[in-house]
């Protein structure tokens, strides 16, 4: 995107979050699965710009550390912090040569759509503008910095506390996103003073700095104000939190999916699903999960990092956590998937059944009741209900492998490490110490003895007591 190789994006996120009464940073507190940092800067790198640098302070090693896998990002510190004039000039020692445009977003906005940046983007280079703000109209624009126009040009930004009643009264608010002209931006940014309620530097004065000295200042209005609601509370968590929930189900509806309960199914924005795959109400499908097409996952289920296959059937209350689920296989209800099981092609998987490093192969069952943890099984193979993978010994794991075709009876152990050849069968209640040759037949249980008239026995014994 060539437009965009003179937009330098600048992220804040130095400020300390009171409001959320947190001991985690605020920018680190997610939505939809993420932190609130990594969704806008996500939104940012669509743009493809020439940099990405975020502010750091409060807690800068904790952002900092939870950032770095991000190797196009990066970091200054903003330490004291002092507004967000004060962090934008922590910037210029890393933007101080650049020329173009700086896009300043903030860390706690986090449903910011890529459009908007980019019209952001296009309406400041059109109008050669100073400065451009992204505005919005609001209902309440109770906490906002309100936008105050002088006829149809923007005069200047006056934060909540210092607003007049009137000024208050002001529905059109500064979402704190903004694009600037870097000629001369750090020495404007230097010009602004603290003489406030807040005794801070707010950047917001940049516009009517700017208007006094004749320069551009353009807006840009977002149609839909939900994209820049700021998270300063728990509250406002949860309130963009289900924005960006009801968005993600809407795009995958457009795309195909049906989702038959939108407020109460939570997927996170990465994960992706086929067409036709319908989601019952309740589900969570969790980061890192991708499902199939034509699939159907009933209500409770929880997916986490996890793939299903096409056509698949989850049923009711599962959890399936770093996992994969064969294309035509079922699962549930109340079974649990986890730690890398795997199930092939047509597997069915049961009614507390708990699979944890397992690969059920292509076809095989386990209906009931049954801990299969490190076994490798082969295909058509039917694992009775009960049976039990023995697969700790106290201090360490072992592996059970049962081969393709084989039958393990109801109410099984089998005691790792341990083999159970191809077709051979397992006796009901049989607990297996040794490896079972192919198509033979193990069995532990002593001969059965009938006892004659025992109940009658006892009953005479007892009433002689
Ligand atoms: C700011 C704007 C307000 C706007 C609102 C939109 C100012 C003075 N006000 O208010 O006009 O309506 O955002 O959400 O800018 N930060 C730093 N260093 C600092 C202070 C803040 O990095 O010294 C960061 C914060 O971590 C946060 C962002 O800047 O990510 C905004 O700061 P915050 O204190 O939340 O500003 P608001 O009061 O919301
Ligand atoms: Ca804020």
């Amino acid at each position: 995107m060539d437009v965009m190789s003179d937009v330098h994006i600048v992220i804040l996120a130095a400020g300390k979050g009171t409001r959320m009464k947190s001991a985690l940073p605020k920018v680190l507190h997610a939505v939809a699965g993420r932190p609130l940092i990594e969704h806008v800067i996500d939104t940012a790198s669509q743009l493809a710009p020439a940099s990405i640098t975020v502010v750091v302070g409060h807690h800068a090693d904790t952002v900092r550390g939870a950032l770095a896998a991000r190797n196009h990002v990066g970091f200054v510190v903003q330490e004291p912090q002092l507004g967000t004039a004060h962090a934008l000039l922590t910037t210029e020692p890393v933007l101080a040569h650049a020329k173009g445009t700086l896009v300043m977003l903030s860390g706690d906005v986090p449903a910011l759509s890529a459009d908007t940046l980019k019209s952001l983007v296009s309406v400041h280079t059109q109008t050669n503008a100073a400065a451009t703000v992204v505005t919005a109209v609001v209902e309440n624009p109770h906490g906002y910095g309100r936008i105050v126009r002088n006829g149809e040009k923007i005069a200047r930004i006056v934060e909540e506390k210092d607003a007049t009643p009137g000024e208050r009264g002001i529905t059109e608010i500064n979402s704190g996103i903004y694009a600037f002209d870097l000629a001369g931006l750090y020495d404007a940014v230097r010009s602004i003073g603290s003489a406030n309620a807040q005794r801070e530097y707010y950047l917001p004065d940049l516009v009517s700095i700017y208007r006094e000295q004749q320069r551009p200042v353009e807006t840009v209005t977002v149609a839909d104000s939900a994209e820049i609601l700021g998270v300063n509370s728990r509250m406002e968590l949860a309130v963009v939190g289900k924005h960006l929930r009801l968005r993600k189900n809407a795009e995958l509806m457009a795309s195909g999916v049906t989702i038959e309960d939108p407020d109460t199914t939570y997927i996170d924005a990465d994960v992706v699903i086929g067409p036709d795959t319908i989601v019952k109400p309740g589900v969570s499908l969790v980061s890192g999960s991708v499902i199939g097409s034509g699939c159907v996952i009933y209500s409770g289920v929880r997916i986490a990092g996890s793939t299903v296959g096409d056509r698949a059937v989850v049923y009711d209350h599962c959890v399936v956590t770093d996992s994969v689920i064969g294309a035509d296989s079922a699962v549930g209800p109340f079974a649990h998937l986890r730690g890398h099981a795997e199930l092939g092609q047509r597997a069915k998987v049961g009614n507390f059944v708990e699979l944890k490093k397992t690969k059920l192969g292509e076809g095989s069952k386990s209906m009931h009741l049954t801990y299969l943890g490190d076994a490798v099984i082969g295909s058509g193979v039917n694992i009775g209900a009960g049976t039990i993978t023995c697969n700790y010994d106290g201090q360490r794991k072992h592996v059970t492998t049962i081969e393709d075709g084989a039958f393990i009876g109801s109410d099984s152990q089998l005691i790792a490490p341990i083999t159970i050849g191809e077709g051979a069968y397992v006796g009901t209640g049989t607990t297996v110490r040794q490896n079972v040759p192919a198509r033979s037949l193990a069995v532990s249980a002593g001969k059965q003895r009938n006892i004659d008239g025992w109940v009658e026995q006892k009953k005479r014994k007892g009433n002689a007591d």
